[in-house]
């Protein structure tokens, strides 16, 4: 879908104003299934504090100038992983985007854009069908897989090994690395790094004995070959999680066989 420039002018004077706002135009691409055939850009010109999260700021339009403005939300602190959106055209979590970091400097206008992360179908608004994300990640297993019979104790592991794959335990599958690689965008097939991290967390877990299935299920056409390591991923991640390299160790274990 192409987005239209639009016009949109907003009677935003109910949002409370707190002392030390400014007001910052908040630029939101819209659509609405029902009754648009493209996306569109509508303006709001919202009371802002520096402290406040790009959040605060959509939930100041949806609560006091458009209810059925739609954006998935959960926690408000990072760690659900719902909010990822593009805000000045990169993925970032909402709720974790602070005001000042998007200030104009001088004490110009600031504007600020947010749409739809991209790749997944926009069901409206900002808010994304995840369902191809999900059904990627559940296609790499990513679950403890042990075979024979259960242990009366439990599954001991050496600190060293738990640390081979500790980075990759942070994913809170937001979407922000899949939806922001060319290779994802080109062709919805392709796994996706979030699904690739995920498998990592577990191909290189000493108590897991799914390696080998999941390497097989990465070494597909859609697979880890994919990745052209442009590290969009990397950089789009709230979580810090260096996903290229996740990438590469996959790849690498796929080469000589060795997890
Ligand atoms: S790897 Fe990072 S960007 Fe990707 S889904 Fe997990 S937390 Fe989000
Ligand atoms: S709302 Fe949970 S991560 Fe942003």
């Amino acid at each position: 879908m192409t987005a239209t420039v639009s016009e949109g002018v907003h009677d935003t004077s109910q949002i409370p104003a707190p002392e030390g706002s400014v007001t910052v135009t908040v630029k939101i691409l819209r659509f609405n299934p029902e009754i648009d055939s493209e996306p569109h850009w509508e303006s709001y010109d919202v009371p802002a504090l520096p402290t406040d999260r790009v959040l605060n700021l959509l939930f100041n339009v949806k609560n006091y100038v458009d209810g059925t403005l739609a954006f998935r939300r959960s926690c408000a602190h990072g760690i659900c992983g719902s909010d990822a959106m593009q805000i000045n055209g990169v993925n970032r979590l909402a709720c974790k985007v602070l005001v000042r970091d998007l200030l104009a400097k001088g004490g110009k206008p600031t504007t600020i854009s947010v749409a739809p992360i991209k790749g997944l179908p926009t069901m409206k608004d900002l808010y994304v069908d995840m369902e191809p994300f999900f059904e990627a990640y559940r296609a790499v297993k990513p679950y403890l897989i042990a075979y024979g019979n259960e242990p009366t104790r439990e599954r001991v592991q050496s600190p060293a090994d738990r640390e081979r794959f500790d980075d990759t335990t942070k994913c809170i599958l937001c979407a922000a690395c899949t939806s922001s690689c060319p290779v994802y965008w080109a062709d919805g097939s392709y796994f996706g790094p979030a699904a690739i991290v995920n498998a990592h967390r577990f191909i290189f877990d000493s108590r897991d004995e799914g390696a080998e299935e999941r390497l097989d299920i990465l070494n597909d056409a859609e697979g880890v070959w994919r990745c052209r390591t442009t590290f969009n991923c990397t950089d789009a991640c709230p979580r810090g999680i260096q996903i290229t390299k996740a990438i590469q160790e996959v790849k690498r274990a796929l080469l000589f066989k060795r997890v």
